[in-house]
C-alpha cells in the first residue's frame, strides 16, 4: 500500500517515505507493517510525526499493547519515554542499558512481538539505534554449528544485562536488579511457522551444563557473528521518524549519547504471541 517503501538491506529493513501518522493510525496500514515485519524485521516511516494517539491507536491494530506497570504517560499509559533525563522519566537510570545489544524482554517468558519507536527530539552526538537480524544470522550459520547449538538452554538475567552498564554496582542496585526473575531460554528460538532465530543479547550470561567461561565466549561469538554488517542496520534519527521493529528476532542497541542530550523517543510495545521454545 505505501509506494515509496523501499527495502534498506537485503537482510534487514524496509523505509517509507511520505507517509503521515494519521495515515498509519488504520487497519490496512497496521495490516501491511505486519508483514513488513516479518519479512523485513524492521520498518522505517521516515519523519511521519506520528503522535500519542495515533502510535496507540497503530499499536492496538497491530496486537496486544502492553500497559507497562511504571514510566507510562499520564494520557497514554501505554506510551513510554526514553531519555536518560530523570525529569523524562522515573525510568531514566536504567536506559544506559539500551547501549549494548538486546532484545526487549528477553527475561520474560513470551518476550515481547514488537516493538515502536517514535523520536520527538534527537541527539546531536550518537543517539542512532542499530539493529541486527537473527533470524537471517541464524540461518546463515553451517549445518555444523546448527546441530551443535539445537539443544542448547541459555540463562537470561536482567542482573547481567545492567551489569554492562554499570559494572561496580552497589548493593542497592544489585538488590533491585535481582528482583527480576531469571529466565532460561532455547538459544534457538523457533517458531511456530518453523522460522528459527537466535535469543542472545546483554541478558545472555551462561549456558546450561557448560563451564561458565566456555558458555560466555560462545554467547559472544555469536553475538559478533550476528551483528556483522550484513545481518545489521544503523539508524540515525530525525524528529518524527518511526521505527517498529519484530522484537522475536532483532537484536538493537541504541549508540551513546549523554544525560544531557535532549533526545527523548516515545515508545509503545506489544504483547508476545509465542513462548519461547
Ligand atoms: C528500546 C530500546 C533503543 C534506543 O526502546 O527498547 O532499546 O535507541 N531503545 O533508544
Ligand atoms: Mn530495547
Amino acid at each position: 500500500m505505501f509506494d515509496t517503501a523501499t527495502p534498506i538491506t537485503p537482510a534487514i529493513g524496509i523505509e517509507v517515505s511520505g507517509v503521515s501518522g494519521a495515515q498509519l493510525a488504520s487497519a490496512e496500514a497496521a495490516q501491511w507493517c505486519r508483514s513488513a515485519l516479518d519479512r523485513h524485521g524492521v520498518v522505517l516511516f521516515r519523519e511521519c510525526h506520528i503522535d500519542d494517539g495515533d502510535l496507540v491507536t497503530l499499536s492496538r491494530l497491530l496486537g496486544e499493547v502492553v500497559v507497562p506497570p511504571m514510566g507510562g504517560g499520564e494520557d497514554h499509559p501505554e506510551v513510554s519515554a526514553i531519555s536518560l533525563d530523570p525529569a523524562e522519566t522515573v525510568l531514566a537510570s536504567y536506559n544506559t542499558g539500551t547501549f549494548h545489544w538486546h532484545i526487549d524482554g528477553a527475561t520474560d517468558a513470551i518476550p515481547q512481538l514488537g516493538t515502536l519507536l517514535t523520536a520527538i527530539e534527537v541527539s546531536t552526538e550518537g543517539g542512532d539505534t542499530e539493529f541486527a537480524n537473527t533470524y537471517a544470522a541464524y540461518e546463515a550459520l553451517p549445518d555444523e554449528d546448527k546441530a551443535q547449538f539445537a539443544d542448547l538452554q541459555v540463562v537470561h538475567s536482567f542482573a547481567t544485562a545492567q551489569l554492562l552498564a554499570y559494572p561496580d554496582p552497589t548493593d542497592k542496585q544489585r538488590a533491585s536488579w535481582e528482583r527480576v526473575p531469571t529466565r532460561v531460554h532455547p538459544l534457538v528460538w523457533t517458531r511456530s511457522s518453523g522460522r528459527k532465530s537466535l535469543l542472545i543479547g546483554a541478558t545472555a550470561g551462561e549456558i546450561v551444563g557448560m563451564p561458565p567461561e566456555e558458555g560466555r565466549a560462545l554467547i559472544k561469538r555469536l553475538l559478533d557473528w550476528s551483528t556483522q554488517p550484513r545481518f545489521a542496520l544503523r539508524h540515525h534519527w530525525h524528529r518524527g521518524d518511526l521505527v517498529l521493529w519484530d522484537n522475536t528476532g532483532m537484536l538493537h542497541r541504541a549508540i551513546p549519547y549523554t544525560a544531557t542530550s535532549r533526545r527523548l523517543m516515545h515508545r509503545t510495545t506489544l504483547v508476545g504471541e509465542e513462548a519461547v521454545a
